[in-house]
């Protein structure tokens, strides 16, 4: 029996992935400390039958604990999103990249050398994209003058005309756009450093827009589906920014949690660094998205604002390719019964 010890297992894919890891008959530990950003009420004792130990990934003996007798480490907890402001900065640096040097550190002395990682598309920036003169190009960040005027697509950056999204693949440069975007990446450069220091294998799993029963309600730190399903809750219209035509690939926080027994399950046999993106591979526009969850919440219709948010990127949609010919993993719920599910199940207080 795997012995598995995931941290940040309270939180809200977290939460998921511990069951479906106890469900595949995992030995199953939580470490997580409650972070304030992802959790108004105390944590469980256990969850699925796992028991959850409270501590700070920051603090070396609460790791060193909650390491004891661990096979594979499955590393959920971070702390998310776009933030309020820069006085964020320190926090994000501390959860996500602070708390990750101290678990390598402490797996290291343990002799713990499997992990999963839980990684974000964020890590690319902007999607892939092509030009009909230059092919594939890597267009900058997008100006304000051209957001505010409701130019959102970003042009080509050697010609200045219009291009065509592509699917990102895991061999698509690193460009972190936000604070928490950089932290994933030095998650990711710490890991691969101790992948390989210790021989030890790391897979990376880069996340693309998670949603699912027991999303955290709307805060600064939520995603654009817990914002949106929040809205329709409360009987207020989702509000799209930009033209609502920025493309993401939603995926369900149960294909996300079988990806994460997959990658459980590949550590025992991969050696080294490797990253897969975790999608759908159906991308959708969020203004799709909107329309679908207001349809069937039978709430009101969205309102397409025109405003925009600088960290935002205009369109990720990935290539599901890697994660499916390596790790046999393919999500299975569609985005329609997905969101018909999503649209009434409960979110996290
Ligand atoms: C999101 C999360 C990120 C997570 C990643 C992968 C942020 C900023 N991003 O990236 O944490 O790792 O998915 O799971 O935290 N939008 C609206 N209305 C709103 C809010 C947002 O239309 O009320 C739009 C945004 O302008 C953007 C899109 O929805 O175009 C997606 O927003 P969001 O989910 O916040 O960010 P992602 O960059 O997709």
């Amino acid at each position: 029996m795997t012995r598995v010890l995931v941290t940040g297992g309270a939180g809200f894919i977290g939460s998921h992935v511990v069951q479906t890891l106890t469900g595949a008959g995992c030995e199953v530990t939580v470490l997580d400390w409650g972070h304030p950003a992802a959790h108004r009420d105390p944590l469980p004792a256990e969850i699925a039958g796992a028991p959850v130990r409270v501590g700070d990934l920051r603090d070396p003996a609460a790791v060193d604990a909650a390491l004891a007798g661990v096979d594979v480490v499955v590393h959920q907890a971070a702390m998310v999103g776009l933030g309020v402001d820069l006085d964020d900065l320190p926090e994000y640096v501390g959860c996500n990249d602070l708390a990750t040097a101290v678990l390598l550190a402490r797996m290291a002395r343990a002799g713990v050398r499997r992990l999963v990682l839980a990684s974000s598309m964020v890590v690319y920036g902007e999607g892939g994209y092509s030009c009909a003169r230059h092919g594939q190009v890597r267009p900058g960040p997008r100006v304000v003058a051209d957001l505010a005027a409701g130019r959102f697509e970003p042009p080509c950056p050697r010609c200045g005309e219009p291009l065509a999204p592509e699917l990102v693949d895991e061999d698509a440069p690193l460009d972190p756009r936000s604070v928490y975007a950089a932290t994933k990446v030095a998650q990711e450069h710490l890991t691969a450093a101790w992948a390989r220091q210790t021989g030890g294998a790391v897979v990376a799993l880069r996340y693309h827009n998670v949603y699912g029963p027991g999303m955290p309600r709307d805060t600064p730190y939520s995603g654009v589906a817990a914002i949106f399903r929040s809205a329709v809750e409360a009987g207020r219209s989702p509000r799209v920014f930009e033209d609502g035509g920025q493309r993401r690939d939603f995926v369900h926080v149960r294909d996300v949690a079988a990806a994460n027994l997959a990658a459980v399950t590949a550590t025992a046999a991969l050696g080294g660094w490797r990253a897969f993106n975790v999608a759908s591979g159906r991308p959708a526009t969020v203004g799709e998205v909107a329309a679908q969850l207001s349809r069937t919440a039978r709430g009101p219709q969205p309102v397409t604002t025109g405003e925009f948010r600088l960290g935002d990127v205009r369109h990720i949609v990935a290539d599901p390719g890697r994660a499916a010919a390596e790790l046999g993993f393919r999500a299975r719920i569609g985005l329609a019964e997905g969101v018909a599910e999503f649209a009434s199940a409960p979110l996290r207080g």
